[in-house]
């Protein structure tokens, strides 16, 4: 064993350590920590609440956003809001699912304090309550529908924008709070699915003043005879997924 002094056993030491610090400093500035207080303000500039609600507050047209973290967890969120290459990649990846429609995208840093932010959103104190809808009398007589692509993209477009997706889900998204419609042709005929598309009403219990109703919250229900039709064509067209 050669002999190595103290002193260059220390030149060493700290010639590694500045290498080292300095390859660091260049490969990896330090991640800036995400900040749900920023996050909550970014998520009010981007009127993320005209679709979304929490509690009492927001718009009625996508899944509520109480104790989403709960359900979904930070990476489905992460997938689903961030604008990179990576997170498009992931969304496809973990939910084999393509975006039914674009949904916004942030970029990273901007995502990132906004997933912060969701993660702090409590359940509601007593959690939801969903009532089904009112069948009222089926429109259409026909036990099939001659539907065309158009008819179909035409539903899927209405699916996504009338409020359906505040509480169901298909092609893996959309809400957790009635099971998947994906598949729904093997269970149910058409003039059953036109009888469930209006009326329906989803409650957060629990949240402010005395009475529970305080928190409903009713989706959109004016469509009209052939938009229910192309709504029904697009969910009759969708395959079970495994
Ligand atoms: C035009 C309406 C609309 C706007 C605006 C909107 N979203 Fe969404 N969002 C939806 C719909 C519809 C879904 C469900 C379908 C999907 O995932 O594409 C969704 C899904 C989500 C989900 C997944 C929820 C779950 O339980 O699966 C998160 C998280 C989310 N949005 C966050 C945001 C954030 C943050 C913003 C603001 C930057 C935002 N959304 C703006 C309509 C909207
Ligand atoms: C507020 C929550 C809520 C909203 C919004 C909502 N639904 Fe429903 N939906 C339910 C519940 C709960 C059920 C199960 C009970 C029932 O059949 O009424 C259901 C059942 C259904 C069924 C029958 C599913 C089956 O397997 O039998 C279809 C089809 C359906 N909904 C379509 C739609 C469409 C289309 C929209 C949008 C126009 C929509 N729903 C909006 C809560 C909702």
């Amino acid at each position: 064993m050669p002999h190595i002094s103290r002193k260059t056993l220390i030149t060493c030491c700290t010639l590694a350590f500045a290498l080292a610090a300095a390859a660091g400093s260049i490969a990896a500035p330090p991640k800036p920590v995400p900040d749900a207080a920023k996050g909550k303000a970014i998520f009010a500039a981007r009127n993320c609440a005209v679709c979304h609600s929490m509690g009492e507050v927001g718009g009625c047209l996508a899944p509520p956003l109480d104790g989403v973290g709960q359900r979904r967890g930070k990476t489905f969120i992460q997938a689903r809001i961030t604008d990179s290459v990576k997170a498009r990649a992931d969304f496809a990846r973990l939910y084999k699912a393509t975006e039914l429609m674009p949904h916004p995208r942030l970029p990273n840093k901007l995502a990132d304090d906004v997933v912060a932010y969701l993660l702090t959103i409590p359940p509601p104190p007593g959690g939801f309550k969903v009532s089904g809808h009112k069948p009222g009398p089926v429109k259409s007589t026909v036990s099939a529908h001659s539907s065309t692509p158009q008819s179909i993209a035409e539903g899927r477009r209405l699916f996504y924008s009338k409020g359906c997706m505040e509480c169901h889900s298909v092609l893996g998204t959309g809400a957790q709070l009635t099971p998947p419609l994906d598949g729904i042709a093997k269970r149910r005929d058409w003039s059953f699915v036109e009888s469930r598309i209006t009326d329906a009403e989803l409650m957060r219990l629990g949240v402010g003043g005395e009475y529970q109703e305080k928190g409903t919250v009713m989706p959109p229900s004016n469509l009209t005879a052939s938009e229910i039709r192309s709504i029904a064509d697009f969910l009759m067209s969708l395959p079970a997924r495994k």
